[in-house]
């Protein structure tokens, strides 16, 4: 089976065997296969956040659990989504029924059954802000667990299941926590202007989705014409002491100090000093308006794009001596 139209990378590489999932039972069914164990798995909802480096020897897993279900109790709204939902389509159904929270990280490429897993992030807000629990179903054992918010040990751009239980669990339902009482996040700066830029006064979620969809499109390539993971790397975050050093060389680096007395820099800064910003390397390169996000120019391989990656890292490194973390997960 090909796979080039289920990562949004648009690589084009086989998988041995495919399964789609539509109900959480047809996981208990694939786990009453005595070959279950034994067979490598992947699984994929909106394959928007990987890079396919070789064909895929076992059984890929394509996550298609469906339905939003949604409870009001005077202010709080709780809003159970399926794994396989598509991120925006529940952001949009919450915008319509003025369902608050989720309104800033509208038009995230992915999934539901993704969102805890890179706890994803946007524009001041992040998915362990509104993230009450999911379902998994445990691979080793075919039994299902609910994770509460702590036990999913959310930082950024992490989780639980990017770490300790890397591999281990199949998400198929997300729960969270909204309001019909809208705490509106414009702290990031570009959303604020843009508002201003449209004489909006008195902003509703349903502003604040349409502006940041609409930063969204005029930055980040649409990965249905240009194949793309969205951010390839994160943002560093480095010790007080070597920023220092940093800016003693650098005065105008892009920064913003963390909670934790850290600094986080701008990768897409740090890349694009290095001069590989809207560079095109044979098939592959970055995009020309955000050097953070790397692209498929047409018929690059998982390799190419790989190979071009470290490329990147290796000149922010001697430049700037921060190493650079690939966000995007890595499937060899
Ligand atoms: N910048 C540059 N050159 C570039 C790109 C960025 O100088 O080519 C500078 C910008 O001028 C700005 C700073 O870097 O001062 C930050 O850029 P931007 O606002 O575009 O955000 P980002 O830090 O590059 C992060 C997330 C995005 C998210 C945006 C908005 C990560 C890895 N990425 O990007 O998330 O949409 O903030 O909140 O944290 C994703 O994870 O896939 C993703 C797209």
């Amino acid at each position: 089976v090909s796979l080039k139209n289920f990562n949004t990378f648009g690589v084009d590489v086989n998988a041995r065997y495919f399964a789609e999932i539509s109900h959480p039972d047809d996981l208990t069914e694939l786990f009453l296969d005595p070959q279950w164990l034994q067979t490598p798995r992947l699984v994929l909802g909106g394959g928007s956040n990987m890079l396919l480096i070789n064909d895929f020897d076992g059984l890929v897993i394509r996550m298609n659990i469906r339905g939003i279900e949604h409870r009001i109790n005077h202010n709080d709204v709780t809003v159970e989504a399926g794994a396989g939902e598509v991120w925006n389509d529940l952001v949009n159904f919450c915008v319509q029924h003025g369902y608050a929270g989720i309104e800033n990280l509208s038009l995230i490429p992915g999934s539901v059954g993704a969102s805890p897993i890179q706890n994803i992030g946007a524009y001041g807000v992040e998915l362990k802000d509104v993230f009450h629990s999911c379902k998994a179903f445990e691979i080793a054992t075919g039994t299902f667990k609910t994770f509460t918010n702590a036990d999913c040990h959310f930082g950024y751009r992490e989780s639980v299941f990017k770490s300790d239980l890397k591999e281990q669990y199949i998400i198929v339902s997300v729960k969270y926590d909204l309001s019909l009482t809208p705490r509106l996040n414009l702290s990031y700066g570009a959303i604020a202007q843009e508002l201003a830029a449209r004489g909006v006064t008195e902003p509703t979620i349903k502003d604040v989705s349409q502006v940041v969809s609409h930063i969204r499109v005029a930055k980040l390539p649409d990965p249905s014409t240009i194949g793309n993971a969205g951010s390839f790397f994160k943002n560093p975050v480095i010790a007080a002491a070597d920023f220092e050093s940093v800016k003693q060389k650098f005065t105008n680096v892009v920064n913003y100090p963390t909670a934790d007395g850290m600094v986080k820099l701008a990768a897409g800064w740090l890349i694009e000093q290095c001069g590989w910003k809207g560079k095109v390397v044979g098939n592959t390169g970055t995009w020309k308006d955000q050097a953070l996000v790397l692209v498929n120019h047409g018929g690059a391989t998982g390799q190419e794009v790989y190979n071009f990656s470290s490329q990147i890292i290796d000149s922010v490194y001697s430049k700037f001596g921060v190493l650079l973390q690939r966000e995007v997960n890595i499937i060899s």
